[in-house]
C-alpha cells in the first residue's frame, strides 16, 4: 500500500503527464545512454521522474523545482519513489542554483511556455554548462515555427496563456535552435509527439 502524503502538502497530479509520459519514455529510451544521469528542470508533480525511473533500469534522475514549489514536489517523490535523490531548488535564471555536477542529459517538459521568454536563454545556457561533452538537452512541449503554429489547438493555447499572463506563451522553435547553436548545441532531432507536441533534441555533434 502507498504511504500517505503528509497532510500539509498539496497532492500534485497532472493529467497531461499521464498522457505524455509513454510517448516521452519512448524518446528517452532511444536517445539516453545506458545508466544516464539526467537533470530535470521544473519537475512539477514528479510524475515524469517517478515513471521514467520505474521504466528505465539504471537511470539516475535529479528532479528540480523552483523554491516555492519544492516541498510539494519532494513530498510526492518521497512517498512514491523514495530511492530518487532529493529534488533540488532550481530557478533557471539563478546561475548559483545550477548544480556543479555534470549530466548526460537535461530534460524539461512544458516549461518553456510557462517561464518568461527572457528566462528561456538561461535554461539553454545553464543546460550547456552542466552537460557532459556528449550530453543532450531534451525540450518537450508545444512550439511554433517563426510565429506559425503547427495546429489550431496550439494557437488557442498560446492565446489562452498570454491572456492569463503576457509573460507566458509558446516559444519559437527556430529561435530556440538558434540560441542553442550559439552555445554549440545543434538540433539533432525535432520529433513530433502526440497532441501537437514536440521533443527538441539538442546536443554537440
Ligand atoms: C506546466 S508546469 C510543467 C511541470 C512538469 N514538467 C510537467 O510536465 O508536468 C511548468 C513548470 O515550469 C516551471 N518553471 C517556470 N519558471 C521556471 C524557472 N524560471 N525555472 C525553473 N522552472 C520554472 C514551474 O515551476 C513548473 O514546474
Amino acid at each position: 500500500m502507498m504511504a500517505k502524503l503528509p497532510r500539509w502538502h498539496r497532492v500534485l497530479f497532472s493529467p497531461a503527464c499521464e498522457r505524455n509520459k509513454g510517448p516521452i519514455l519512448a524518446v528517452l529510451q532511444d536517445w539516453l545512454p545506458a545508466h544516464a544521469k539526467v537533470l530535470e528542470i521544473g519537475s512539477g508533480s514528479g510524475q515524469h521522474a517517478i515513471y521514467f525511473c520505474q521504466q528505465i533500469a539504471g537511470l539516475t534522475w535529479q528532479a528540480s523545482e523552483r523554491q516555492e514549489s519544492l516541498m510539494d514536489l519532494q513530498a510526492q517523490l518521497e512517498v512514491q519513489s523514495p530511492t530518487l535523490p532529493p529534488a533540488i531548488a532550481l530557478d533557471v535564471t539563478d546561475a548559483g542554483q545550477w548544480p556543479s555536477q555534470s549530466f548526460d542529459a537535461v530534460f524539461s517538459a512544458n516549461t518553456c511556455h510557462i517561464m518568461p521568454a527572457a528566462a528561456v536563454p538561461h535554461l539553454l545556457a545553464g543546460a550547456s554548462r552542466v552537460l557532459r561533452p556528449s550530453g543532450l538537452l531534451l525540450l518537450y512541449g508545444p512550439f511554433h515555427d517563426g510565429g506559425v503554429h503547427t495546429a489550431a489547438s496550439n494557437a488557442a493555447f498560446d492565446q489562452h496563456l498570454r491572456s492569463l499572463d503576457p509573460a507566458m506563451g509558446l516559444r519559437d522553435a527556430i529561435e530556440l535552435v538558434q540560441l542553442a547553436q550559439n552555445l554549440d548545441l545543434e538540433c539533432l532531432a525535432d520529433l513530433s509527439l502526440p497532441a501537437n507536441n514536440r521533443m527538441l533534441v539538442l546536443g554537440r555533434q
